[in-house]
């Protein structure tokens, strides 16, 4: 993270020697745009080279000895997100293919490479990874007692972390759950911090779309396995953003969905085993009230309520309030905000301002987040959540997107009340027993 600089800095990983000294001599023909800061020959010295002097791109040989390429790119960049692994290798059947893409590198090259495919794919991947960089440089840019506060936890993975459930719901299709979910999750992302985005929409999950992502593994992989669950076999299920965030996908195709309904809380049960190993994570969830949502919203640390301002979907959050009241969740659990305040295309339905909604529900109205289908359209586009497309705070919706995502971090990390688990302790009976049915 060396800020704004028009040199691209690169790592070369081989085992052989000419082939590095190739490789460095194809890049110093273009020496304004590229800088070699270090060759080394084994996935070892890389991950050590690649902590301390941080390079844009690391062109990464698979066959080694020591740690193999497949391995370092995993390492690298699970600790390193602004570096991007580039593969080089005369093996490129698809199975390895998949192994590198899965452990985290971005684009692979066969050997031996053509120096224009090798000057080209150095530039689109750098270029690429423009929205990561801005993410890092605004972490860098934190408040320094935010910044204090989440070092603590910095040194990664064995540790212990904050294993905050947000549940992002809405009783109603449209509202812009999935936009919310995607971009508390990203505005979560601070130095130090993991966070982890769940697709919990079996159906009619979007959140690839939204983000550009695909992905061979998702929550289908998990829920047979969920007793023998360990960490290692979830990281490599998880996908992982060009922002860094992680992300568990969701069933591809919608006739998946059964095969995870006939589990219901296989999805809860997942996220409980893995949620000490991030610090949030955001789930995604259908219109539906069902078994499955009802076990996401019990482990859940808050549950964030979305609506509309307008009147089927104030109603339908007050029965989704009063539900919560009969299930004894704390007054507090749920946080309720309005999304597409402001809505042009609304304007000629009725609206309803937001004090009234407050009265109405007697809850507070914890954000509220204007239309502005321009920038959605736009970092949607792009694959980006709209918060790491561009985090301009003078723009909405962004601003209060992030103003929501920081409203949530401190009240999570900062006061760090531990009473949340008491009274939502893990209720058993079916759905029609909770609903008084
Ligand atoms: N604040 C907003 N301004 C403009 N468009 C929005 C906003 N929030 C969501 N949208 C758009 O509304 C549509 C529904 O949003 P989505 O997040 O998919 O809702 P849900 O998950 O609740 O069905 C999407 O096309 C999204 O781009
Ligand atoms: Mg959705």
């Amino acid at each position: 993270m060396q800020g704004d600089r028009d040199v691209i800095t690169v790592l070369l990983v081989d085992d052989i020697p000419e082939t590095r000294e190739n490789i460095k001599k194809l890049l110093a023909f273009e020496e304004q745009e590229f800088r070699v800061i270090g060759s080394v020959g084994t996935g070892r010295e890389a991950l050590k080279f690649a902590l301390e002097a941080k390079p844009d791109i690391v062109i990464m040989d698979i066959n080694m000895p020591d740690m193999d390429g497949i391995q370092a790119t995993s390492e690298i960049t699970k600790v390193l997100p602004t570096a991007a692994v580039i593969m080089m290798s005369v093996q490129t059947d698809s199975d390895y293919l998949k192994k590198a893409m899965q452990a985290g590198a971005r684009y692979f090259l066969g050997k031996p490479v053509d120096p224009d495919e090798l000057y080209g794919t150095i530039r689109s991947v750098y270029k690429s990874y423009e929205p990561i960089r801005r993410q890092q440089r605004s972490m860098q840019e934190m408040p320094l007692d935010i910044a204090r506060k989440t070092t603590s936890s910095l040194s990664d993975d064995g540790q212990a972390r904050a294993g905050h459930v947000i549940v992002v719901y809405s009783p109603q299709g449209g509202v812009g759950c999935t936009t919310i979910a995607t971009n508390v999750a990203s505005g979560l992302m601070k130095k130090g911090i993991k966070v982890l985005l769940v697709d919990a929409d079996l159906q009619f999950g979007d959140i690839g779309v939204f983000l550009k992502l695909q992905s061979q593994s998702t929550l289908l992989d998990l829920v047979n396995k969920v007793e023998d669950l360990d960490t290692d076999f979830f990281d490599s299920i998880v996908a992982t953003h060009e922002s860094g965030l992680k992300v568990l996908l969701g069933p591809q195709r919608p006739e998946f969905a059964e095969e995870v309904e006939a589990n219901p809380t296989s999805v809860s049960r997942i996220i409980e085993k893995i949620a000490s190993s991030y610090d949030f994570v955001v789930v995604d969830t259908s219109s539906r009230i069902d078994e499955l949502l009802l076990s996401l919203t019990d482990i859940a640390t808050r549950v964030v309520l979305v609506a509309t301002p307008t009147l089927a979907s104030v109603k339908n959050s007050r029965f989704v309030l009063d539900l919560f009241d009969k299930m004894n969740y704390s007054p507090d659990k749920a946080i309720f905000i309005l999304n597409r305040v402001e809505d042009e295309r609304s304007r000629n339905r009725v609206t309803i301002p937001a004090e009234i909604i407050e009265k109405h529900l007697k809850r507070k109205v914890e954000a509220r987040i204007p239309y502005n289908e321009q920038v959605i359209l736009a970092a949607v586009n792009k694959g980006v959540p709209v918060v790491a497309s561009q985090r301009d705070r003078s723009k909405s919706p962004i601003k209060e997107m992030l103003d929501f995502s920081d409203h949530l971090y401190s009240l999570l990390m900062e006061d760090a009340p531990e009473d949340d688990e008491q009274d939502d302790k893990k209720r058993k009976g079916g759905l029609g027993l909770r609903l008084g049915r």
